[in-house]
């Protein structure tokens, strides 16, 4: 067999499910392994980290902005609201795993572990609010908690002398024999080769690539979710795909009349601005400057995010653009990061700052049980790629964070102890590593097209299988250069080509509008209240 590398766990992706997983697996290990000294019988184990981010901004937890949700003393409380933001939809379970492991969660890793300074007010922790939490309870560091959570995470993990940090690595293929997963060909700077592992987790993020206009950056091209779906992994809920109702969009009403109107392929240059920045009373206004929220939900622009999204939709289509008025607030003090962030791209935030929903999270993913283990045996997944069923068809503020952080503690330490055993790795390392540009270029900008215009914030039944069949066709377009090639766009594009088709499968499969998954025939969404 060809050269090959091992671990005990091989995490494949670097956000803070990534890390988390990591770190529950090193103190599994290191717990057993003070048991087998004692018995005379210890062997050092590892635990891998393969990323293709470009550390630390290529993972989605380092944009987070509005911050980590706890149940502080109301943990019912914290149950409805995720039960009532997901339309009823969240698994009662899931939600019961989330909630009453969130204060230790971060209380263990956040405070204790890596000592995050949140913000605090003296001695007692700032809670704030976001849509759709009926109390303040979202601990934050500014409105830029990712990054403050995620750069002690990845040092803490980088200075472990168990912990192996692999940048510039991507996973191509999960290593699979009979129902059980050995671990993943690894590409590595262009180098390719087997990684075998006693587990495999996956916490390869979301899928904002798929769409024009996104959060996400752009490595997130749903591999985990393609990867584990091709060695049979069950996938669930792929339909429902959230937008965040307020991402500004600098210059988007220049460079659309460039295009003479035209959906942009790549809206790269927008940025969000964080709900907090309505929790704080920030107002949404219509391009005849009316505020419109409260004709479309009692909480008005503290609705659930999907509500939101849908009127941000419905009122830029009747009128043009929408704003964000952040005159209620003092902006620049209460958020000086976004304020610096509209200079930069030369909006003057006291006119309002012109916003449109993005593609911002997928709640669906691989399915997982309360312990992320998949349903082939010594996969896991965590994070955006897994569907734990905490989301429902909608996912309330805030609680992503979360979720990574409790189901990667609690997959890394299930998934750590179990026996590599190095198989026959599939042959991908004979094939041509070239691929050509224009080629991956024109399949990814078909394929965004087709999501941005049929799978989007509206869905109109009559077109989905309409968009089922265009990607399906492209995705066996790119299955005939898989046999062919190995590169790593190619493969991104594979594992692309793979999630767009569950999404419009399972959104054509889903007859109920619930949550994301907005199915209007023809006309615009209309005001729902009085
Ligand atoms: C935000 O700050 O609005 C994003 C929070 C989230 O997506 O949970």
């Amino acid at each position: 067999m060809s050269e090959y590398d091992t671990s005990d766990v091989l995490v494949v992706g670097s956000g803070i499910a990534g890390l988390a997983a990591a770190l529950g697996a090193v103190r599994e290990l290191e717990q057993r392994e003070r048991s087998e000294q004692a018995s005379g019988e210890a062997a050092s184990s590892e635990v891998t980290i393969a990323t293709k981010a470009t550390r630390p901004e290529g993972a989605s937890s380092w944009w987070a902005q509005g911050g980590i949700a706890v149940s502080r003393d109301h943990p019912d409380q914290f149950k409805r609201d995720i039960l009532t933001a997901s339309d009823g939809t969240a698994d009662p379970d899931a939600v019961d795993v989330l909630v009453e492991n969130a204060n230790d969660a971060v209380e263990d890793v956040l405070l204790d572990t890596l000592e995050v300074a949140f913000d605090a007010n003296g001695d007692d922790l700032d809670f704030t609010r976001e849509a759709a939490h009926s109390e303040d309870r979202i601990l934050h560091v500014d409105a830029a908690t990712g990054k403050h959570i995620h750069v002690p995470f990845l040092n803490y993990l980088d200075d472990h002398e168990r912990v192996r940090i692999l940048d510039d690595t991507a996973a191509l293929e999960l290593i699979r024999h009979e129902g059980r997963v050995h671990g993943a060909m690894l590409d590595s700077g262009g180098e390719v080769r087997p990684h075998f592992a006693g587990s495999v987790v996956l916490a390869t993020g979301g899928i904002g690539e798929l769409y024009p206009r996104t959060t996400n950056p752009d490595n997130a091209t749903g591999d985990g979710i393609g990867m584990a779906a091709l060695a049979g992994a069950e996938v669930a809920d792929m339909e429902y795909v959230q937008f965040h109702p307020t991402v500004a969009t600098p210059g988007e009403a220049q460079r659309a009349s460039a295009r003479g109107g035209e959906t942009a392929e790549d809206d790269g240059d927008v940025f969000l601005v964080s709900e907090a920045v309505r929790g704080e009373g920030g107002l949404l206004r219509n391009g005849d400057g009316e505020r419109f929220m409260p004709d479309y939900h009692e909480d008005a622009e503290l609705a659930p995010r999907d509500v939101v999204a849908r009127a941000v939709t419905a009122e830029r289509e009747a009128t043009g653009e929408v704003t964000l008025d952040v005159s209620p607030l003092e902006f620049a003090a209460e958020f000086p990061g976004l304020a610096q962030r509209c200079v930069d791209h030369d909006i003057d935030y006291e006119d309002g700052i012109p916003v449109a929903p993005a593609e911002h999270f997928l709640c669906g993913g691989v399915a997982v049980d309360d312990r992320g283990r998949t349903t082939l045996d010594r996969l896991y997944a965590v994070g955006e790629c897994s569907r734990t069923g905490v989301h429902g068809a909608n996912r309330l503020a805030s609680t992503s964070l979360l979720e990574g952080l409790v189901w990667g503690l609690r997959a890394g330490e299930d998934a750590a102890g179990n026996g590599v055993e190095p198989i026959e790795a599939p042959d991908l390392l004979e094939r041509d590593p070239d691929l050509p540009a224009r080629f991956a270029r024109d399949k990814m900008h078909r394929l965004r097209r087709v999501m941005d215009e049929q799978l989007g914030v509206e869905r109109d039944p009559d077109e989905l299988g309409r968009a089922m069949a265009m990607l399906r066709r492209l995705k066996g377009e790119v299955d005939a250069y898989v046999r062919t090639r190995t590169s790593r766009s190619l493969y991104e594009l594979r594992h692309a080509s793979v999630t767009a088709l569950l999404v419009a499968r399972h959104a054509s499969e889903n007859t109920e509008s619930v949550g994301t998954h907005n199915l209007v025939t023809g006309e615009p969404a209309e005001p729902s209240a009085d």
